[in-house]
Formats: C-alpha cells, sequence, structure tokens
C-alpha cells in the first residue's frame, strides 16, 4: 500500500485538486484508492460526492469505526471526509503522548482493507496534523504553484520534511513536486518551473497548467476526468497519474519495512 501525503503550507497551490484528480485516475486505472481530507475547511466533500455521516474527527475522537467514516465515491475509490470540527481534533490531539504518531497508530485499521493507495490531502499549515500526515506517510507529493512565492514555499515545505524525517527518525520521501497553475506564456511561470527542475531535477513532474476545466469540475462534484475528459486539465492530470503509477515497484513494499528499498530510494534522493 503507498501512504501519499499530498502536502504544502502554501495556500491555494492545487493541493486539493491534486489528490482528487491523481486519486480518480489511478483509481480508472483499476487501482484501489482511499482518499482522507486531513483539512477542516473540507474541500474533498466539495469536490466529490461523499455521502457517508460520519467523518475523520468522529474516527480520530469519538472511536467510530473506520468502516463507518469511508464514502464510496466510485468504483475503487473511496473517501474519508472532514469538516471544520476537524479543528478541534487537533487541539485534543495536543494532550496526547506521542501526539505525533496518532493518525499513523489511527490508521493501522486501514490493515483490514486491501487499498494500493492511501492519499492524505494537507491543510495548507505546518501544524500537528500535517506533522501526523508526514509521519503516517512513505511519500510525499507537493503541489507547488509555478511563481516566486510558489517556489519559497516549495522550499520551505521540503525543509520542514527533512527536519520532520531527522527528529523522528522517519524516512517519507518526497516523491513528486508537482508545478501547478502554470501558463508557458507568462515569463515567471516558466522560469520558476526552470528553478524548480535546476534544483529539485527528476523529482519535478510536467507541469500542470492553468485550466478553467478544472476550476469548473468541482461544481458538479466532479473529477477533471468525468467533467471534459478532453481538457487540457485531464491531459495534464493523466499524465501524472502515469508518472506516479510508474513508481510504484520503488515505493509500494515501503510499507513491509523493506530495508533494501529504503536504501536505494535514499541513494536517489542524495544523488538527486
Ligand atoms: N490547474 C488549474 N487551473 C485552474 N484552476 C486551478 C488549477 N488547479 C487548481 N485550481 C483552482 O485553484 C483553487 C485552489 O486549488 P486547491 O483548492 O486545489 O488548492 P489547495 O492547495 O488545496 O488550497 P488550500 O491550501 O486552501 O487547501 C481552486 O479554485 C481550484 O479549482
Ligand atoms: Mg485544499
Amino acid at each position: 500500500m503507498r501512504r501519499i501525503c499530498i502536502i504544502n503550507q502554501k495556500g491555494g497551490v492545487g493541493k486539493t485538486t491534486t489528490a482528487v484528480n491523481l486519486g480518480w485516475g489511478l483509481a480508472k486505472e483499476g487501482k484501489k484508492v482511499l482518499i482522507i481530507d486531513l483539512d477542516a475547511q473540507g474541500n474533498i466533500s466539495s469536490c466529490l460526492p461523499a455521502e457517508s455521516k460520519k467523518d475523520l474527527y468522529d474516527f480520530l475522537v469519538e472511536g467510530a469505526d473506520i468502516g463507518e467514516c469511508i464514502s464510496h465515491v466510485t468504483d475503487n475509490l473511496d473517501v474519508i471526509q472532514s469538516k471544520e470540527t476537524l479543528t478541534k481534533a487537533e487541539l485534543i490531539l495536543v494532550g496526547e503522548q506521542s501526539r505525533e504518531t496518532f493518525l499513523k497508530r489511527k490508521l493501522d485499521a486501514l490493515k483490514h482493507y486491501n487499498y494500493d493507495y492511501v492519499i492524505l490531502d494537507c491543510p495548507p499549515s505546518l501544524g500537528l496534523l500535517n506533522q501526523n500526515a508526514i509521519l503516517y506517510s512513505y511519500e510525499a507529493v507537493i503541489p507547488a504553484s509555478t511563481d516566486v512565492l510558489g517556489f519559497d514555499g516549495l522550499k520551505k515545505i521540503t525543509a520542514a520534511i527533512h527536519k520532520i524525517n531527522d527528529v523522528f527518525g522517519h524516512n517519507c520521501m518526497i516523491s513528486k513536486i508537482v508545478p501547478t497553475l502554470f501558463d508557458v506564456r507568462n515569463k515567471v511561470c516558466v522560469s520558476t518551473l526552470k528553478q524548480m527542475q535546476s534544483e529539485f531535477y527528476e523529482l519535478v513532474s510536467d507541469p500542470i497548467r492553468i485550466n478553467a476545466k478544472i476550476k469548473e469540475a468541482p461544481s458538479v462534484k466532479q473529477s477533471i476526468f468525468e467533467y471534459d475528459k478532453t481538457s487540457r486539465g485531464a491531459e495534464d492530470y493523466k499524465n501524472l497519474v502515469k508518472q506516479v503509477a510508474r513508481d510504484e515497484k520503488k515505493f509500494e513494499r515501503l510499507d513491509k519495512g523493506g530495508t533494501e528499498i529504503k536504501a536505494m530510494i535514499k541513494q536517489v534522493a542524495m544523488t538527486n
């Protein structure tokens, strides 16, 4: 099972859009996918038709069974949604022992499910929930807007992930940096993309172009693939799905604690 957090402390860079369309695209390829909304803004349930009455707060704080909190969205795609009550969960977490690994321990419950991918849509912060997300995940996918502030944010989140890994002896690898909101006619977008590529090499995926259809799709709770499969947005996310799926062999054994593969990935990261 691949455990991926979609993370960036900077807001509005395309984290939720990436979680939804990457999850949907992988599900369409036959992978069993669970998207978990870790953001009290609850944007996942604005983007996808999630029906379950219980949510992540009920699971983390009220002791609800994880099965009651899972909504079935479409073939192979499930969701655990959140709403503003999740803010309370973060406050309660502060008083827990080993609070940074609380989510990891709770999500052990997923071992009874046969998901190929668990994708966490993270909030725009560096708070406790995101530390929990990093310490649950073996991979981080970082959407970063192709502008000056986006590049700043990218450097901050990569440093934060490395620090959390060091402090907790964890191994959450940055598996993809996804340049978002890209406009080829805009000089800043083009130069920021080049900067990303020269600093992070092949970790950088092909960019996701600005596309009005991507903005429209949540209005009918659809992924870009359902909303307009001929759009540029669908083309770009399809390509990202392919690039993430291609890494499967590299990452899928991490949850089994494969030291060999961990060493190999570490080496790849170091040469980057
Ligand atoms: N490629 C794109 N083209 C056009 N609009 C986009 C694109 N990607 C994302 N958007 C729009 O930008 C806005 C922010 O995207 P999104 O909600 O995915 O970002 P986020 O990083 O999850 O934000 P937050 O930090 O608030 O959680 C949304 O309105 C979304 O529809
Ligand atoms: Mg979001």
